[in-house]
């Protein structure tokens, strides 16, 4: 394992709390990490290396699962604390002093939101920080619109070439989801069925049963569709419709989800209030409505659902629906990608199906029909099960991190992937911008809006509810 030093920007927030801390830990308690260099926290409050160590021990250790005293001790030895105020360049120059010595690999993580980017790489430049010794890392979403996330981009570039960025999409950390192009690659039989002829449509649902917890300011102004699908679901949607690429690369790999992302058929004005369902979540018994949580403007129009209905324009998948949802409050916590098979009666319940579960269970399914026992006329559809859940504690930003420390981007956005899936989710924005589209309600803890299901349903498609 090369040795780093890390520099963290935002390290007493909730994500550098919940999991970059314990990712790193849990990296060094797997025997992953040197800790030859040093791990610089800072932020803009200001206390002393003491009084962070203690802040992280409350904060951070509730989220490591392999919690040794030991080692604990020893990961913290290497943890230093900086106050630094990001429009102050004379604070940037204490980086320079705490880095170890001779560094030739340091990374410096961004936890804080898109607005602060380019002034911290500006500075950063003016101290030297982004020779090629340097690595940095994005956290998402990057931008609020199409707009928006090019503005980041083209300003970045002036500071850092694409080689040093690390766009990160934590979802490209879990083991399921790299587990995608595998399946797809080395399984001969499905190569040979996945496309239009013998593929019915698709779906992509990540489905949560947690509200907006204590995340509402941030929350209120992105919703769903930009927290969730503009990313993750957009990721995994290139990963299964991507042309598997001659060599894993992380040239070919990206180039490949770009031109998937590419062909996303633009969605037409008259088309798009039919195609996309958004909704926000009402209270039930147990939980109130989103309009009652801490941080939401009243009246918010914001979604915490949203059901589409997406197409490519490739000759691969031409006319195959692409069905995504997420949402927050949902009935139950799950993601999968439902991969329907065609057959010639076309009715619903006979079709075979291959269900990959991402979480919370590694699984990949598949419903065949075989003959019902003792009948020679009616058959039954049975599951055959792969459990792939293990015992690896390996989490999705413990492997992003390692992948970064290695150089390897093949997990991470390159900023055209970003960019194709903005201007494709811009014209949905664009619509609800200009209050064409309702928003309809559901109740906490249901499956979502019924008119989620009719928008699958009158294509004779249904959603795989487990
Ligand atoms: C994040 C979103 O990117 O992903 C959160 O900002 C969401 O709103 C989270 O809860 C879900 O991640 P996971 O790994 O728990 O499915």
């Amino acid at each position: 394992m090369q040795n780093f030093d890390f520099i963290l920007f935002g390290a007493t927030g909730d994500l550098a709390m919940r999991k970059i801390f314990p990712s790193l830990y849990q990296a060094y308690y797997d025997g992953l990490l040197s800790l030859e260099g040093k791990i610089i926290a800072t932020s803009r409050t200001k206390f002393g290396r003491k009084d962070f160590l203690k802040r992280l021990e409350t904060q951070s250790k509730i989220h490591i699962k392999n919690y040794d005293e030991k080692k604990w001790e020893e990961f913290t030895h290497n943890i230093y604390y900086l106050s630094i105020n990001i429009n102050e360049v004379k604070e940037f120059n204490l980086l320079n002093q705490q880095l170890s010595k001779n560094s030739k690999n340091i990374i410096i993580y961004f936890s804080i939101s898109p607005e602060f980017f380019i002034q911290a790489c500006e500075n950063l430049t003016l101290v030297g920080l982004n020779d090629k010794r340097v690595k940095i890392v994005l956290e998402k979403p990057l931008g609020m619109d199409l707009k928006s996330c090019c503005e980041i981009n083209e300003k970045i570039s002036k500071f850092y070439k694409e080689t040093q960025i690390y766009r990160i999409d934590h979802y490209l950390g879990k083991e399921s989801v790299r587990n995608i192009l595998t399946l797809r690659a080395f399984n001969p039989i499905f190569q040979a069925l996945w496309n239009k002829k013998y593929i019915q449509c698709i779906e992509i649902s990540v489905f949560e049963t947690l509200g907006v917890e204590n995340r509402g300011e941030f929350y209120d102004h992105t919703g769903a569709l930009r927290d969730m699908l503009q990313n993750h679901i957009l990721q995994i949607l290139s990963l299964i419709a991507m042309k598997i690429p001659k060599n894993f690369d992380a040239n070919s790999i990206r180039k490949a989800k770009l031109k998937i992302l590419k062909s996303l058929k633009p969605l037409k004005i008259d088309t798009l209030n039919k195609q996309v369902i958004r909704a926000q979540y009402v209270k039930n018994e147990e939980f109130k409505s989103y309009l009652e949580e801490k941080n939401i403007k009243a009246k918010s129009q914001t979604e915490t659902f949203v059901a589409l209905k997406a197409e490519l324009m490739n000759k691969t998948w031409q006319g195959v629906p692409f069905y995504l949802r997420t949402g927050k409050r949902m009935a139950e916590s799950f993601a999968h990608i439902v991969i329907s098979f065609k057959n010639k009666k076309n009715t619903a319940n006979d079709i075979n199906k291959l269900i990959i579960s991402l979480q919370p269970h590694h699984r990949i399914s598949f419903e065949m029909n075989i003959k019902k026992i003792e009948s020679d006329t009616d058959f039954e559809t049975k599951i055959l099960n792969l459990n792939l859940n293990h015992n690896s504690t390996m989490q999705s930003y413990e492997r992003l991190i390692l992948d970064i420390i290695e150089s390897n981007p093949a997990s991470f956005n390159h900023k055209e992937e970003l960019e194709a899936a903005w201007k494709w989710v811009d014209s949905i924005l664009k619509n609800w911008k200009n209050k064409k589209s309702e928003l309809f309600f559901y109740p906490a803890k249901s499956w979502g809006p019924k008119q989620a299901f009719e928008l699958i349903e009158k294509d004779g498609c249904e959603w795989y509810n487990i």
